[in-house]
């Protein structure tokens, strides 16, 4: 049956986030009890306007325009302009099923070497792959696994070129999945430059900005008031992660005015034309709501950051204190810790890669993570890389949809007003990581 699917397919595989969510449920089919740590699925309860938006437009059944709905359009160009403070108009827009597809449809078209830090979200790496393009990672920070410095840029680009490649494509993400880091202005500089100077298009995926713990950081990006018809990027972001609707699937580009820039956007828009016609009608209406800068959604925005940075960091300071090697994030829902202080341990008990330790944690301890390697990350590399772990907050808040709509709400409030908070499925995530911890120190040395 080898050839049933053309080679380049035949390499993909079920995504790596859903693998984990498939052992999770065969564990508990087992009887066991497994904390997911695994999804990055944001499940706030949906701002109640929005949700009235979704319900009222139920009977929409049109196809819609393929680059969107103009009110969506023009609610998304403001809300960008305004966070960036860059004139967009709402013919730069493009929306989408989700960023994904959009982010699937760069890798296609673009032409050239892709560029990717290491380590990168899940997706990318198969996506640029099935495009049939060459990836090469960029080094990053080893503390952090996040900042790129000019020489680790030249280097990629570099070894790219030594083997015949040229690299015309970079895509960043901040904050980050799976760091949760948060790029400083710095840089954000040195890779616009880098890539200038380069002519590589910069695709800058900000679906997670507005979930930024320090709200200055807000406005760093790539997509700037300094761009010139000689730079090209091109920013991806979306309804998903703020907005926890990951499921009516709204995505969206916002493409440069530029002549290049141009191009790109119609060639996205014809592709789009005859692979998904358009993102849902009734999300696409409630959307309009959901990225309005009005207060209602200002406030939504300010809750939904203030959970996301108290339960991120508390899960952070425990991860700290258990020893492992973890800084600290600065945005999103994610933690990204290395087991590397306990490498000897690991090692007695026969874990040598990252996705051996995820297996581990949920056979033996009950925690679910994904593998560093599913990022990128090389699990022969240097110690740094090794036995990481991406750790999402996202699933330790409600039970079900009934809790989450019941007490979301008033969550939400209480920690954006300071008051005290309580998570019960935080607090048991964190004993069961001491309890993981506390195993590898009885394996001794
Ligand atoms: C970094 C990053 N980019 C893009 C996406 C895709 O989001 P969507 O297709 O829902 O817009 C995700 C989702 O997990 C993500 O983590």
């Amino acid at each position: 049956m080898a050839d049933v699917v053309n080679s380049i397919s035949a390499k993909l595989r079920i995504s790596p986030t859903l693998e984990i969510n498939e052992l999770v449920l065969k564990a508990r089919a087992e009887g066991k009890h497994v904390i997911h740590l695994g999804f990055g699925e944001a499940t706030f309860p949906i701002q109640q306007d929005v949700l009235q938006a979704h319900r009222d437009a139920s009977n929409e059944t049109s196809y819609m325009p393929v680059g969107g709905v103009e009110a969506l359009r023009e609610s998304i160009a403001n809300f960008n302009s305004d966070r960036l403070g860059v004139e967009i108009s709402p013919d730069q827009v493009v929306v989408a099923p989700g960023s994904k597809p959009l982010l699937f449809a760069l890798f296609d078209i673009l032409d050239g070497a892709v560029l990717l830090p290491r380590p990168s979200w899940v997706s990318y790496e198969p996506q640029v792959l099935h495009a049939g393009k060459k990836l090469f990672w960029i080094e990053t920070d080893p503390v952090d696994r996040h900042s790129i410095t000019e020489s680790s840029l030249l280097s990629a680009y570099q070894k790219a070129i030594s083997e015949g490649c040229v690299p015309r494509i970079m895509l960043i993400n901040s904050p980050s999945n799976p760091t949760g880091h948060v790029f400083s202005a710095n840089c954000v500089q040195t890779i616009k430059e880098f890539c200038k100077s380069k002519a590589i298009t910069l695709i800058t995926d900000e679906i997670y900005s507005d979930i930024c713990f320090d709200d200055a950081q807000k406005r760093i990006s790539a997509f700037d008031r300094n761009a010139d018809d000689s730079e090209t990027v091109i920013l991806t972001g979306g309804l998903s992660k703020t907005y926890s609707a990951g499921g009516w699937r709204v995505g969206y580009a916002i493409f440069p005015s530029s002549p290049k820039g141009e191009t790109i956007r119609k060639t996205v828009l014809a592709y789009a034309s005859e692979c998904w016609s358009a993102a849902s009608a009734p999300a696409q209406l409630a959307s309009v709501k959901a990225f309005s800068t009005g207060e209602a959604m200002r406030s939504y925005r300010k809750s939904v950051t203030a959970l996301h940075r108290y339960c991120t960091r508390r899960l952070y300071s425990a991860l700290k204190g258990l020893g492992l090697d973890v800084s600290e994030p600065g945005g999103a829902f994610y933690v990204y810790p290395s087991f590397s202080p306990y490498v000897a341990q690991l090692h007695k008990l026969g874990i040598s890669t990252s996705a051996d330790l995820s297996a581990w944690l949920i056979r033996e301890c009950g925690l679910a993570a994904l593998p560093g390697s599913a990022f990128g990350e090389d699990d022969d590399g240097p110690l740094h890389g090794r036995f990481r772990l991406r750790m999402a907050t996202s699933y330790l808040y409600f039970q079900n949809e009934a809790d989450r709509y019941e007490r979301g709400y008033s969550l939400l409030e209480r920690c954006a007003s300071g008051e005290e908070i309580e998570l019960p499925y935080l607090e048991e995530a964190i004993r069961a990581l001491e309890n993981a911890v506390q195993k590898l120190e009885n394996v001794g040395y």
